[in-house]
């Protein structure tokens, strides 16, 4: 038995991810793919995110480049399933997507899985579903991606513009795949069953090759999608896989609303809940006394607060070596490497609070307006 799961609706235990790539059939980011994305992408300053490795997973990002290289072009599509408040964790493939259509230029799909989360979540109203669906669009707006070249959509809402589509992509999976694949069983409601359909079309808005940035939880639903789209007369997509930002509560898993809000920062926290959560919780390296920290130093390696700076708070590499060599030199105590994260941590919610207030007026620019958005809305019944 492994001792962690990762599945799209489950991610517990310590997570081996190179055993993950085998378990999931994917590929290692390698240096050499890596350094070809960097070259492409204008070669300086790229992200930290795959500086840093935490984007470290793929399948097919060879020919998307290569596609790229030819003058001929990809799109980006991702997406969020609205159970509830967003968290930071669910930040991290977005800032990752803005990088990459900031510089690749392409167009970029966001699906919010409204229908999926209803029918997952039976504790939840529709209306319930429905409130937090417009409540994320407005914080995935805050992202700030080119409203020329992005379109938003929610499933419930678009189902019109591409039902044919959907049945054509459903008609392809069995049960028996569905069931292999997500661990399906008869109690599982035929809602459900349907639902990966619809997480698979996106793949196919245009005829290019799609890349789908995200954490690997969702890989399961590229494999069904690699299985039958040329049958269907398009690419097989492409993905880049990252690995999750851990919970306040030590590196185990990974940052979950459905978990408690003690275990994640959320975008609505204000300073003082920032503060508490991050003092009272973050799990920390440190060593039990004063003392043991100045001889022994702490373990940057299980410290929340280094790994959440690394991933996502402190681009800067030369300030997160110099934290992390103090810290481990035990010149650096926790409450400081804490001190610091809150600092950032507020600075970045204080930022995403008023770009979400422009987005409350720009919204629709991505969702029905834009170039993009109006082009999609016009594309019924291909
Ligand atoms: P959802 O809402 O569970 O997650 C949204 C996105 O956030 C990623 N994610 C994380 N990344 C890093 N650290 C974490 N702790 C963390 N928790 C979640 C997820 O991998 C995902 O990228 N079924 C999907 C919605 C969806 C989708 C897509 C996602 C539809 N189409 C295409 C990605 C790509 C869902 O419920 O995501």
């Amino acid at each position: 038995m492994d001792e962690y799961k990762v599945t799209p609706w489950e991610v517990s235990g310590e997570i081996d991810y190179d055993k993950l790539i085998k378990q999931f059939g994917t590929s290692r980011l390698d240096r050499a793919l890596r350094e070809k994305l960097i070259r492409l992408s204008g070669g300086d300053e790229p992200h930290h995110m795959l500086r840093r490795d935490f984007f470290f997973s793929h399948r097919d990002l060879g020919p998307v480049l290569d596609d790229y290289e030819k003058g001929k072009g990809f799109f980006l599509y991702t997406g969020r399933g609205p159970s509830k408040a967003m968290h930071i964790g669910h930040l991290v493939p977005l800032i990752f997507t803005k990088w990459l259509q900031d510089r690749f230029k392409c167009n970029l799909y966001i699906e919010i899985t409204d229908d999926e989360k209803f029918l997952h979540r039976r504790d939840y109203e529709w209306s319930d579903i429905q409130k937090n669906a417009d409540d994320n669009i407005l914080d995935i707006a805050a992202v700030g991606f080119d409203p020329e070249r992005t379109f938003i959509f929610k499933d419930s809402e678009y189902v019109r513009n591409v039902y044919p589509l959907l049945l054509k992509t459903a008609r392809k999976i069995t049960g028996s795949t569905a069931k292999a694949v997500f661990g399906f069983d008869d109690s599982t409601n035929i809602g459900m069953q349907f639902y990966p359909a619809y997480q698979v079309i996106p793949t196919f808005f245009e005829k290019k090759r799609c890349l789908i940035p995200a954490a690997i939880d969702q890989d399961p639903y590229w494999r069904i999608q690699r299985d039958i789209a040329e049958g269907l007369g398009y690419y097989k997509t492409s993905a880049i896989h990252c690995k999750f930002l851990p919970p306040l509560q030590g590196i185990s898993g990974k940052m979950s609303s459905s978990a408690g809000a003690e275990t994640a920062i959320l975008l609505t926290d204000d300073e003082k809940t920032v503060k508490n959560k991050i003092n009272k919780y973050a799990f920390s390296g440190g060593q039990a006394t004063l003392e043991e920290h100045r001889k022994l130093g702490g373990n940057t390696d299980i410290d929340v607060p280094f790994q959440w700076l690394s991933i996502l708070f402190e681009p800067d590499d030369s300030k997160l070596k110099t934290i992390h060599d103090d810290y481990r030199a035990g010149k650096m105590l926790t409450g400081e490497m804490k001190g610091i994260l809150i600092e950032r941590i507020n600075a970045f919610l204080k930022g995403h609070r008023e770009r979400r207030k422009i987005a409350e007026r720009d919204v629709d620019k991505y969702m029905k307006t834009g170039k993009l958005a109006a082009s999609m809305w016009e594309r019924v019944y291909e």
